[in-house]
């Protein structure tokens, strides 16, 4: 099985991203951080801890900062997924569980040092958890057998951004932190908009997965009737499937065509939060690209297939 790290802010597709991940037979799920995001930190730790009491997930849950590394916190993203991060469906006032006492980025120091060249982490809400770690404990790179990471844009398809033309969620609410883990020595491989935006779920998909997939397909459905009605005043049919791209990824590397480069984020000014690979083998003058890893970006999907691995999964 693969050890896994899910570090996310819950948050409609971030859900079926768990969902994806508990059902997955070859997934051991070892731990869950949240970051701000679709919701402040107490909203998406809250909707985690739910998550994992409603669905019997096994997992210890590590909170995030409430702020960036800049120290801001972004606005959430309540017009997506609802004021409380899960399309405004019904919520028990209270959780009976609880957050682990160690603040996220020492769960995942923790954890990777545990299991030296067995962690995945799959990253799908802001990447602060991942540079807090990195600073506090740069030798975990090479502990950690692969990062998968839903974010930025590269542009295949001309999609780059959805808080800005530049500019994705994930990267923009903390630029820094996004910069400072690209550049990190793990082999991270990004899932960008650009391709989790060509994989949708239709409202018939979404139907069956109700009728066919027990409690979590209704669940799903449920959460969905937000998420999905912002798509369509937004003039998009059917719901992009973000975060479950990269737990596919994770899964399934075939789904996907790759290419492999240095990543650098833009972190100021007007396209603050752009994400540009160099590709490896492409000559240009020096460059703030130079001396940076050699990372891996999706460029292209098979989305039938990612589908199908889902509906099958759940
Ligand atoms: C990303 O931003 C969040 O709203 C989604 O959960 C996803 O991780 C898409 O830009
Ligand atoms: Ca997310």
């Amino acid at each position: 099985k693969i050890k896994v790290i899910f570090d996310t802010d819950p948050g409609v597709d971030d859900a079926m991203a768990l969902l994806f991940l508990h059902f997955a037979p070859e997934v051991d799920l070892v731990g869950i951080t949240t970051t701000l995001g679709n919701g402040s930190i107490d909203t998406t730790t809250r909707n985690v801890l739910y998550l994992t009491e409603r669905f019997g997930i096994d997992a210890p849950v590590a909170r995030g900062p409430d702020t960036t590394l800049l120290g801001d916190a972004p606005a959430p993203a309540d017009f997506v997924h609802g004021k409380n991060g899960l399309g405004d469906i019904d919520l028990p006032a209270t959780v009976g569980r609880t957050a682990d006492p160690r603040p996220a980025f020492q769960f995942i120091i923790d954890t990777v040092r545990a299991n030296p060249g067995e962690i995945a982490i799959v990253a799908v809400g802001r990447m602060s958890n991942l540079a807090l770690a990195l600073r506090a404990d740069p030798e975990i790179a090479g502990l950690v057998k692969q990062v998968v990471i839903m974010g930025g844009g590269f542009g295949y398809f001309g999609n780059l951004g959805n808080v800005s033309p530049a500019a994705e969620a994930n990267i923009h609410g903390d630029a820094l932190a996004a910069d400072e883990v690209m550049g990190g020595a793990w082999p991270i491989t990004v899932v960008g908009l650009d391709v989790t935006q060509r994989t949708n779920m239709t409202t018939e998909f979404l139907k069956a997965l109700a009728d066919d997939g027990g409690e979590a397909g209704r669940f799903i459905w449920d959460i969905t009737r937000f998420y999905e009605d912002f798509h369509h005043k937004s003039g998009v049919p059917n719901i992009f499937v973000h975060d479950s791209s990269a737990v596919a990824y994770l899964l399934q590397p075939s789904l996907f065509k790759t290419r492999t480069g240095a990543i650098r984020v833009i972190t100021e000014g007007l396209a603050i939060g752009q994400t540009i690979q160099k590709p490896d083998g492409r000559g240009f003058p020096p460059s703030p690209w130079d001396g940076r890893p050699s990372q891996t970006i999706c460029v292209d999907v098979d989305s039938e297939g990612l589908r199908d691995l889902y509906r099958r999964t759940i």
